[in-house]
C-alpha cells in the first residue's frame, strides 16, 4: 500500500454543525503525525473543477465554535457521472493528494464509496449530518445541536399554543428519518412525535385524536418529521381540518434554522473525536469506512453498512412519549 503524506478534506450535502469542529480535527491531526493538508472547496465540486488550497494549523484556528463549514458544501451531480468522478481523480492526484476524509451523510458516503471502489483510493468518512441516519453510529455530528435548537423553538410555541388552547404541528427535518423529531419530541415533553418509520404500522394522526389528549389539555404540541410522501405536518393539518373539524391547528415548518448554530459541546467533543480517529485510521492502512460511535467507543463502520441500514422503529422512544404525555 501506498505511503499516505498528503490528505485532502472536503464537506458534503447539507451542512451541519460541527464540521467545522470536524474540519480542525482532521486538519490538526494530519499535521501533528508529519502528513499536508488539502481543503477542497464546495464538497466534491471542489474535486471535479480543481477548486482547493493548503491548509495549514492556522487555517482551521477559530472554527471549533461556528456552525456551518468552512470549507462550503453542495450536492455535486457532476460527481454522480464517471467522467466527473475521472475528472475528480485527475485533480485529486496532480495536487498530490494520497487520501480523502469526506464529511457528510447519506449521499455524500454513498459517493464517497463509489469513488473508492473505481479508484482505489484510501477514503475515511466522517458521519456529518442533522439527521442522524446512517448505519452503525449511535450518532452523527450536528445533530445534538439541531435537537437543542429544536426544543428552543418548541418551548416557546408551548407558550403560544398553551395560550390559544391549540393543536401545533411542529415539522422538523430528518430526510425521512424519525430521530430529529421523536427525541425532541421527548425532551420538549410534547404529546406525540409522528415519524416516518412508523407510517405503516399505524395511523399516527388517528391514534393522537382516539388517545384523547383533550381529555386532560387544552393544546398539544406534535413534532411531525417532514415527509414529502404525506405532506409532513401540512399535510395533517389539512386531514384535521376536514377529519377533525373541532381542533383548532396550527402549523410551524421549522427548516433550515435546524441546520444552524454554534454546535453544543457534544458535537463539538463528537467531531473532535472522530477527526482524530481519522488521521489514526488512515495511517493505520484503514479504508472506505466511516468513523462511528457505538456505546461511547469509536468504531470503523464500512461504507456499505453505513449508508444502506434498514430503519427501524424506536419503540421505546415511542412509548416514553406516550406514557410522559398523559
Ligand atoms: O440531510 C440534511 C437535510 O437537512 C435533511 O434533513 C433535509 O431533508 C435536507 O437536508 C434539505 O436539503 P436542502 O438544504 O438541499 O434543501
Amino acid at each position: 500500500m501506498a505511503e499516505i503524506k498528503c490528505i485532502g478534506i472536503l464537506t458534503s450535502g447539507g451542512d451541519a454543525p460541527g464540521m467545522n469542529a470536524a474540519i480542525r480535527a482532521v486538519t490538526r491531526a494530519a499535521i501533528y503525525n508529519g502528513l499536508s493538508v488539502v481543503g477542497i472547496k464546495r464538497g466534491y465540486y471542489g474535486l471535479v473543477y480543481n477548486d482547493m488550497e493548503p491548509f495549514t494549523s492556522k487555517s482551521v484556528s477559530n472554527i471549533i465554535q461556528q456552525g456551518g463549514t468552512i470549507l462550503k458544501t453542495a450536492r455535486c451531480k457532476e460527481f454522480a457521472t464517471v467522467d466527473g468522478r475521472r475528472q475528480a481523480y485527475d485533480n485529486m492526484r496532480a495536487a498530490g493528494i494520497d487520501a480523502l476524509v469526506v464529511i457528510g451523510g447519506d449521499g455524500s458516503l454513498t459517493g464517497a464509496r463509489i469513488f473508492a471502489e473505481e479508484y482505489d483510493i484510501p477514503i475515511v468518512g466522517l458521519p456529518g449530518t442533522i439527521d442522524n441516519d446512517l448505519g452503525g453510529t449511535d450518532q452523527t455530528i450536528g445533530y445534538d445541536t439541531a435537537l437543542n435548537t429544536i426544543i428552543e423553538a418548541v418551548d416557546k410555541i408551548r407558550d403560544t399554543a398553551t395560550s390559544h388552547e391549540r393543536l401545533f404541528f411542529v415539522e422538523v427535518m430528518g430526510h425521512m428519518a424519525g430521530d430529529l423529531a421523536l427525541n425532541s419530541a421527548i425532551a420538549s415533553g410534547a404529546e406525540a412525535a409522528i415519524i416516518p418509520e412508523m407510517e405503516t404500522e399505524i395511523d399516527q394522526l388517528g391514534d393522537l385524536v382516539k388517545r384523547g389528549f383533550r381529555k386532560s389539555k387544552n393544546s398539544a404540541i406534535v413534532l411531525v418529521a417532514e415527509n414529502p410522501t404525506t405532506g409532513g405536518a401540512l399535510g395533517l393539518a389539512q386531514r384535521v381540518k376536514e377529519e377533525f373539524p373541532e381542533y383548532d391547528a396550527r402549523v410551524t415548518i421549522l427548516g433550515h434554522l435546524q441546520r444552524g448554530g454554534s454546535p453544543t459541546a457534544a458535537d463539538r467533543i463528537l467531531a473532535s473525536r472522530m477527526g482524530v480517529e481519522a488521521i489514526t485510521a488512515l495511517r493505520e492502512g484503514q479504508r472506505n469506512v466511516m468513523i462511528g460511535i457505538k456505546n461511547g467507543e469509536l468504531v470503523y463502520v464500512p461504507f456499505v453498512k453505513a449508508t444502506t441500514h434498514v430503519r427501524t422503529v424506536d419503540h421505546q422512544g415511542v412509548d416514553i412519549v406516550k406514557i410522559l404525555s398523559i
